[in-house]
Order: C-alpha cells, then sequence, then structure tokens
C-alpha cells in the first residue's frame, strides 16, 4: 500500500512540508495530498499544521522486514523464507501460499492486518491493522503425526518464554495453548496440520497472535489484555517482538522434534493457569479440580472416579466462578 511509505517518512512525529515529502516519495505535492487522504482513510491519526505540512499523530509502530531479519539470530535468519504484508486474509493461510510457490526456507509470515484471521474452534481472530502480531511458520517434523503430540503447549511455552524475556512476568498458559496475561488473553496459538508430505513427514502451519498495542476490543466477548496495557512502561515493538518470537519457534521447534513434549511439560506446567482449580466443561458442569497436563499433553482433570485425561479439541474447559 503506497500510504505506508509516507505513514514511515512522517514516523518520527515531526512536522514534514508537502514539497520534501514530494520530493522523498518522487512524486507531486498533489499526489502527497492524496496518499494523506488515504492513509486517513486506513485510520492513521495525521494533522495538517496550516502553512507547515503535515505530522502524524499517534506514533505507528511500523512492520518492516529489514529490523525483523536483524533482530534474528544467524542460524534462525539464514534458514527462513520472511514475507512482511501490509494485509492478507490470514498469516496461516499466506505460509501455505508460500509452500506452494516453493519457498526457498522455513516460510514465515507476518501481517500488519488480517482480513479473515482465524482462532481456534472456527471462530474468527480479531486483527486490527498496526495494532498486534499476526505471525506464521510452516513447520516440518519427521515420524508421522503421532509426534505432533503435545506440539501446540510447546509452543505456548517458546511464546510465554519470550515474552517474559522481553520483560513481562507473570504470563500464563491456559489449556491447550491460550496465553493468559493478568486474567485476560493476551493471545493464542492455532496449529493447522497441513498433512504428510511422503512417508512419514508431516507439516504443520502454526500461527501466533498477540495482542500488542490494542487499546478497545468492543467485539470481544472475554477478558482480554495487551502488552501495552499490562506493561506501558515499554515502548513496544512489534518488529522486536517477532524477532524474538521466530527465534523461539525454531529453536522450540528443533528441540521438541528431538526430544518430544516430555521435556517441555515442567515448564508448561509451571504456567498452568488450570492447576488446582474446579474446572467447568462445556455446559457449564463442573467435571474436577485441574493436575496439570501427562507426557502427551492432555489435561488432567480430578474428578469423582478419579483422574481422567482430556484431549485437546474433545471438550473446553474453562475456570468454575
Ligand atoms: C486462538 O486462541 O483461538 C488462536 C488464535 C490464533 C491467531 C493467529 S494470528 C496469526 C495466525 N493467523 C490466523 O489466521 N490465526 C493465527
Amino acid at each position: 500500500m503506497k500510504s505506508k511509505v509516507l505513514v514511515s517518512l512522517l514516523s518520527d512525529g515531526q512536522v514534514h512540508s508537502g514539497e520534501r515529502l514530494a520530493r522523498e516519495l518522487g512524486v507531486s505535492r498533489t499526489a502527497v495530498w492524496k496518499q494523506v487522504r488515504r492513509a486517513l482513510d486506513e485510520g492513521y491519526e495525521i494533522d495538517t499544521v496550516r502553512g507547515r505540512g503535515y505530522r502524524l499523530v499517534t506514533p505507528v509502530d511500523l512492520l518492516d522486514a529489514g529490523t525483523i531479519l536483524a533482530g534474528l539470530a544467524e542460524p534462525t535468519r539464514n534458514r527462513i523464507a520472511l514475507t512482511v504484508l501490509d494485509e492478507v486474509d490470514s498469516t496461516n493461510t499466506e505460509v501455505v501460499r508460500q509452500l506452494s510457490k516453493g519457498a526457498a526456507g522455513v516460510p514465515v509470515a507476518i501481517a500488519d492486518s488480517q482480513t479473515k484471521g482465524r482462532g481456534r474452534r472456527g471462530r474468527p481472530w480479531r486483527s486490527p491493522r498496526g495494532e498486534n502480531l499476526y505471525l506464521s511458520a510452516g513447520l516440518t517434523f519427521q515420524g508421522g503425526f503421532s509426534v505432533l503430540d503435545g506440539l501446540s503447549l510447546v509452543l505456548g511455552v517458546a511464546v510465554a518464554e519470550t515474552l517474559e524475556g522481553l520483560g513481562v512476568p507473570g504470563v500464563r498458559l491456559k489449556w491447550p495453548n491460550d496465553i493468559f496475561l493478568s486474567d485476560g488473553k493476551l493471545g493464542g496459538i492455532l496449529v493447522e496440520l497441513q498433512g504428510e508430505l511422503q512417508e512419514g513427514v508431516v507439516r504443520v502451519i502454526a500461527g501466533i497472535g498477540i495482542n500488542v498495542h490494542m487499546s478497545h476490543a468492543d467485539d470481544v466477548d472475554q477478558p482480554w489484555a495487551s502488552l501495552g496495557q499490562v506493561a506501558p512502561q515499554t515502548d513496544w515493538s512489534r518488529n522486536r517482538i517477532a524477532s524474538a518470537l521466530i527465534n523461539a519457534l525454531l529453536e522450540t521447534a528443533e528441540a521438541f522434534a528431538e526430544k518430544g513434549f516430555g521435556s517441555f511439560q515442567g515448564s508448561w506446567q509451571a504456567r498452568d493457569m488450570f492447576k488446582g482449580r474446579h474446572l467447568v466443561a462445556q455446559g457449564g458442569d463442573v467435571i474436577g479440580v485441574g493436575c496439570g497436563v501427562d507426557g502427551q499433553g492432555n489435561y488432567l482433570v480430578e474428578g469423582v472416579s478419579g483422574v481422567v485425561p482430556i484431549r485437546a479439541g474433545e471438550i473446553s474447559l474453562r475456570v468454575a466462578l
């Protein structure tokens, strides 16, 4: 989108004259004015300062492929094929497209906004422009579908540890893979099976959504949190979070392929939101007390007839009020 270049020129928050912007963009002053109008339509707040030029009112946190790549560990940078988009239907779908084009490396897609962002259980994922992080990667594993047990939980651990590394204490995990902070949902993970490429080689698309700057969400029907709200003292940069997450994602996928879920079980349990709480299943019946996960990533609930494992996707659980 053309206005993105204009917005990046204005991103220092200073007044820029129409003449200078026209020179920098290589267009006429009328074309600059049209781009300002377009940027306003896209939701950017730009002031026209009479006789002086244009100024961005609220600072923007623009995604930038170069900055994201610069923040990666070298082995990760050499392994991935990064796509950064202004708008996309879903970054998970974009990764599928990149794979069908034959991406050179592990395909990773990030977008400024999603028009058809997907959540678990067929729910839409709110994906407003410029506010949050929408990131997906195509990951390949050897050993058939059964090696994927617990993968989505492990990715939750990777996200929690990444956020802790960026200075956010108290990140918790709600089985199977919601990321919670301060009693609100901060993010979620959507793992979609792509299928078996050849004997025993399976591919999944792992999508991660994290609320970064979001300050209102009237249409979200559950308590939510964003990094900007809970930790406003930090100047959150989506590029920085993206680099840290991609590093963690690739390292974690490698460790998971080597050691399986067992070596992450303790890290997951340490952040378990359900532990010791009375849990309610779909429909509202209390079914028992949360006891953590087993070696396959099933959730263990202690009820009247003993401890029962619950498989992800079978029943959705929540804490009894
Ligand atoms: C959930 O908690 O329901 C999972 C949400 C996953 C959202 C992310 S945003 C990036 C990727 N693209 C999508 O369409 N969904 C995932």
